[in-house]
């Protein structure tokens, strides 16, 4: 390869990188790396550190054990951040979603905006540092924390895919390991309680003070049913920085609302829907409805499309998904239809894409959905068809033909298969 041809390619792989997300980067071997194992750490309830929400099973130490600073330079870490080093992010995580294009990570990369001088900003930047020279051990803090003090719930939901986790045990991370946390906040970029209900734990709370008092860049977000605003939350949430809300709707009347989010109130899900849209006047940040369609609620898809417009939201919208809390029964009751359902459901999202004021992230929703309702499990020979065009999926991977085969499993597959 001559230097202009190299020039080329190297070109083409930071375009790439550009166009596929703010995630990825180049580092100096030229590969296009994700930069999620140098910047982020998930902690779970029970303390299982998790890389990324893409890699549920990759689980790189437990803080319980190691602590918060133990995990972040553990062996199973350093091993991920060199394999990710030498062979580029495609070749590590196949299945990401973001290296798809389906889905897009937040950016860190605003940092550049802030006081040069800051502990974030040295942090960060030594952070990009050790990135592109691969570091395995690293000298900066984790940029990003998702932090699960447990799944435990203000609400019992029909659908829940936590339900499995709580079966499992009841765990809750400690008090320690929360303050091993807040001894490294005044370097963090954002920060992620969830849970459970985020909103109804205590250390949701401290982070927003901790946000207000040490660390006003760092940025905040979560995902909630919105049914336990109190008044402090609410006056945190209007002074801190919200990188992005998720409020979680199933139910798109009082009725199915009520019916399926067993213990939530419709008028203050709507009240405080409206409380974090107004807050945005002074301080904009992205507000998303949650949205999860079963086989009586898809009729009420116009329903959502309508608050979006009034809220100027998005919406992320699924059809339900079948994890392994959920029987058989589960599946009667709720996703088994008609075929003439399924198909005025596919119209129904059709007809809402011709809408060209709909919200960008609303329409990639919505593309999402319609892909998925392809091989929607409506009937149990839909379930049948799914499960053999799986296995030959993967007879193709076994003889090395994954990366011909990888768009249509997640097209196959969307969850649906047991
Ligand atoms: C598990 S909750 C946790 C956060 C918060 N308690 C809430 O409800 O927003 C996160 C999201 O997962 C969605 N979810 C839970 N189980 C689901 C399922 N079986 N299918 C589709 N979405 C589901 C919820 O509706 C919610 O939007
Ligand atoms: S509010 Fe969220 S965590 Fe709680 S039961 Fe419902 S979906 Fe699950």
């Amino acid at each position: 390869m001559n230097n202009e041809e190299k020039k080329e390619g190297e070109k083409k792989l930071v375009e790439d990188a550009a166009k596929i997300g703010p995630m990825l980067t180049i580092n100096k071997f030229g590969k296009m790396v994700c930069r999620h194992p140098w910047t982020s750490m998930d902690l779970q309830p029970d303390g299982d550190v998790q890389i990324c929400c893409y890699l549920p099973k990759r689980i790189v130490g437990n803080v319980k054990f190691h602590g918060v600073k133990g995990v972040w330079n553990s062996e199973e870490f350093q091993d991920f951040r060199k394999q990710m080093s030498e062979k580029g992010a495609k070749a590590v995580c196949p299945k990401c979603h973001v290296l798809q294009g389906i889905k897009q990570w937040e950016t860190l990369n605003w940092y550049k905006d802030l006081d040069p001088n800051s502990e974030v900003y040295k942090n960060a930047k030594l952070n990009e540092e050790e990135i592109f020279e691969g570091k395995t051990v690293l000298a900066s803090n984790p940029r990003r924390i998702k932090y699960i003090p447990s799944f435990v719930c203000n609400l019992n939901c029909y659908h829940c895919n936590q339900e499995q986790y709580r079966i499992k045990g009841f765990h809750k991370l400690e008090r320690n390991i929360f303050n091993q946390v807040m001894e490294i906040f005044q370097t963090l970029q954002v920060i992620n309680p969830f849970g459970g209900e985020p909103f109804i734990f205590p250390e949701t709370i401290e982070f927003m003070r901790a946000i207000v008092e040490k660390n006003p860049a760092c940025r905040f977000y979560t995902t909630t049913n919105a049914n336990h605003f109190t008044d402090e939350i609410i006056d945190l949430l209007s002074k801190i920085k919200i990188m992005k809300m998720a409020v979680s709707y199933d139910g798109y009347t009082k009725e199915t609302y009520e019916k399926y989010r067993p213990g939530a109130s419709w008028e203050t899900v709507l009240k405080n829907t409206e409380i974090l849209s107004k807050m945005r006047e002074k301080n904009p940040f992205p507000l998303v409805l949650n949205a999860s369609f079963n086989n009586e609620t898809y009729k009420q898809m116009p329903i959502l499309l309508e608050m979006c417009k009034k809220y100027k939201a998005a919406s992320k919208m699924v059809p339900l998904h079948i994890k392994s809390n959920h029987d058989k029964e589960f599946w009667r009751k709720h996703v088994k239809m008609s075929k003439q359902n399924l198909n005025e459901w596919r119209r129904m999202v059709d007809e809402a894409l011709l809408d060209k004021d709909l919200h960008l992230g609303t329409r990639n929703s919505l593309l999402n959905m319609k892909m998925l309702l392809e091989n929607y499990p409506y009937s149990e020979f839909q379930i049948t068809k799914n499960r053999v065009k799986v296995y030959i999926i993967d007879l193709f991977k076994k003889v090395g033909l994954y990366n011909a085969v990888r768009p249509l499993y997640k097209k196959i597959t969307g969850g649906y298969v047991k």
